[in-house]
């Protein structure tokens, strides 16, 4: 976690890096700094909170002028959030400056060493162990910084995303990664650092993404010099031409990135599915899934791994996989799959599914199913990222850009991407119909019209909102392809409200919730009219007998649980492996309208962080 930036050019650095910290706060916001180089020392200025509040301290604390500089937006792992943990951080003498995303496990002892050696340290932090290491390194060797990034580097376990400079030798920043993201782009005559590309697509569409145990020396005025950390090796630099827009990382006049991602699903669906599915020839045509039938064919079984909602959707995947293409599936949470010396052999497909691409116990799931001879599968959203290079093959999501913590967008591009998978597989292997094939292909291709549909249902939900909005429970049912979506409402309200709600399959609701059910207790009970819909009836006249609260998902002009509910949202009609993509909506803007009302920070939810980089 954490999010990284750095400038070195020609303009002021400081509204550079400030608007940069701004767009990467969805990787961390508890605390907040920058390090500038003013031309005669560096000026620094950190604090605990947002960067809005770096922002207000920093204007009267320091000179802000500079053209070389470094910032910090944190998501605490060693240290709790306070204003000496916060990153830059300072090596002993003052020369070196660092700012730091990731974890360098052997800090303990490397600190021990340092302290021996005579160091002293302010901050609870890894990283000033690592800026003082480098320190330590450079004055002993007397050598030049890279060298001394380098050496220190080899010494360290973990994982780093790291920008340092020398205020003797202000004319560069040193940068290395292993395991977290680091981007650099290429300017004319000025060159930009950050976790991810966001901070500069205004000014340049050319980036280098640095790979793992890599580092670079930016040199003003020079150019980029790539090396491999361990070997010393020289890298030639990939430029590669950047696809995003500053449209699609801007709020575009919605309140909130989540409410803005949540409008986006009509047309993300649409972008994920174009190209690929051509329902006209009956035809779906995905390159990594073509380039490797052979080895989906013969999987003896499908193991998902994810984390969060990206797990969710691996949920989901599970009905379709098994009920179209007849592949037996397991959905495994990568941190527990990782840890737990899984049986996996070669005749296993792994499908790793993960919005940002850099979750770290997702990343080290696949290292683990490829050291074990499995094919890994990877199903991200973020192009380039860790997990998309990792994995052997995959499939992008082409959600755009998703910066509301609570995932909303990459949970429907998810399932869309799975579903086409596995309708790709059931006609390969002869499980499906044609005409059932055809079926799912035409209602596909119809689903974003169904979510703008489903959408009207806002100003509804919102009223909704307003009459639970303080209760302290929330219980989430459905069944089938909808239990999935059950813990994923859940799950949403959890994350931005700080509801307690759980989500479970409808009929379980008797081995244990049900006690928790009074007429205080409000119950989402997803109940369309395909999969499941009598059972699910039952489950809600059993809640209705103990007085709970109400709240149906139902199919547009349904009336039985209209008679039953205490409200009833409507979605669209759809086949039942689809329903996910509608049901999935109103629950969003459930969430969204309840942590509105509460006063709570629905982009930025306390303790969270978009991109969960360590383990
Ligand atoms: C974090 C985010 C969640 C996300 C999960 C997995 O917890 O807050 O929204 O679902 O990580 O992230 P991934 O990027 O791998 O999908």
């Amino acid at each position: 976690m954490c999010g990284i930036v750095g400038y070195i050019g020609h303009r002021e650095a400081y509204p550079i890096i400030l608007k940069g910290l701004k767009r990467l706060e969805y990787r961390g916001y508890d605390s907040a700094g920058i390090a500038l180089y003013d031309g005669t020392d560096i000026k620094l200025s950190k604090t605990k909170g947002k960067v809005s509040d770096l922002e207000t301290r920093l204007e009267n604390e320091i000179s802000t002028h500079g053209s070389l500089g470094i910032g910090h937006t944190r998501w605490a792992t060693h240290g709790v959030p306070n204003d000496i943990n916060s990153h830059p951080h300072y090596s002993n003498s003052g020369d070196l400056v660092i700012i730091h995303n990731g974890i360098i496990e052997n800090y303990e002892s490397l600190k021990k060493e340092l302290i021996k050696r005579g160091y002293n340290f302010k901050s609870d932090t890894d990283t000033e162990v690592l800026v003082n290491l480098i320190e330590d390194v450079k004055k002993n060797e007397n050598i030049k910084l890279g060298k001394a990034v380098q050496i220190a580097l080899n010494q360290v376990v973990g994982a780093y995303a790291i920008a340092v400079f020398d205020k003797n030798k202000p004319n560069e920043i040193v940068v290395a990664r292993l395991g977290s993201p680091l981007a650099i782009g290429i300017g004319e005559d000025e060159f930009f650092i950050a976790s991810d590309a966001s901070p500069f697509i205004e000014y340049t569409k050319n980036a280098i993404y640095l790979e793992d145990e890599e580092m670079a020396i930016v040199r003003r005025n020079k150019g980029v010099k790539i090396r491999k950390i361990k070997d010393d090796s020289l890298v030639d630099p990939y430029v590669q031409a950047l696809q995003l827009n500053l449209e699609q990382i801007e709020k575009g006049g919605y309140e909130h990135f989540m409410l803005k991602e949540i409008y986006e699903q009509p047309s993300a669906i649409l972008d994920t599915f174009r190209g690929r599915l051509l329902s006209n020839e009956g035809i779906i045509k995905m390159a990594g899934v073509e380039d490797n039938m052979k080895k989906f064919l013969n999987a003896h079984r499908i193991i998902v791994v994810a984390c969060g909602t990206s797990w969710h959707a691996g949920l989901v995947s599970e009905y379709i996989f098994e009920d179209l293409a007849r592949i037996p599936v397991e959905v495994e949470y990568a941190s527990e799959f990782r840890y737990r010396n899984p049986v996996i052999t070669e005749n296993d497909v792994v499908i790793a599914i993960s919005q940002s691409g850099e979750t770290a116990d997702t990343l080290a799931a696949i290292k683990l199913a490829k050291s074990k001879g499995a094919f890994v599968f990877g199903v991200c959203n973020v192009v380039g990222s860790s997990i998309a290079r990792e994995t052997h093959a995959g499939a992008y999501t082409h959600a755009g850009p998703e910066i509301g913590v609570a995932s909303t967008k990459a949970f429907t591009t998810q399932i869309t991407v799975l579903t086409l998978i596995a309708l790709r597989l059931a006609r390969a292997k002869g499980t499906i119909s044609s005409s059932d094939y055809r079926h799912h292909l035409i209602e596909l291709e119809l689903i974003p019209e169904k979510v703008k549909k489903a959408l009207e249902s806002d100003a509804y939900v919102k009223s909704i909102a307003a009459i639970y909005k303080d209760v302290h429970n929330f219980l989430y049912l459905g069944r089938g392809y909808n239990f999935p979506v059950a813990l994923e409402g859940a799950l949403k309200l959890k994350e931005i409200s700080y509801i307690h709600a759980e989500g479970y399959p409808a009929a379980e609701m008797k081995h244990g919730p049900i006690a928790l059910i009074d007429e205080n207790m409000p119950i989402v009970v997803i109940a369309t009219k395909k999969g499941h819909y009598e059972k699910v009836v039952s489950n809600i006249q059993e809640i209705k007998s103990r007085k709970g609260k109400i709240i149906g998902i139902v199919t547009e002009g349904d009336k039985q649980v209209k008679g039953l509910a205490d409200h009833v949202i409507e979605v669209p009609e759809t086949i039942e492996s689809l329903t996910p993509l509608l049901t999935t909506i109103p629950l969003q803007l459930l969430s969204y309208h309840i942590a509105l009302m509460l006063g709570k920070n629905v982009d930025q939810p306390r303790n969270l962080a978009k991109a969960v980089t360590v383990e």
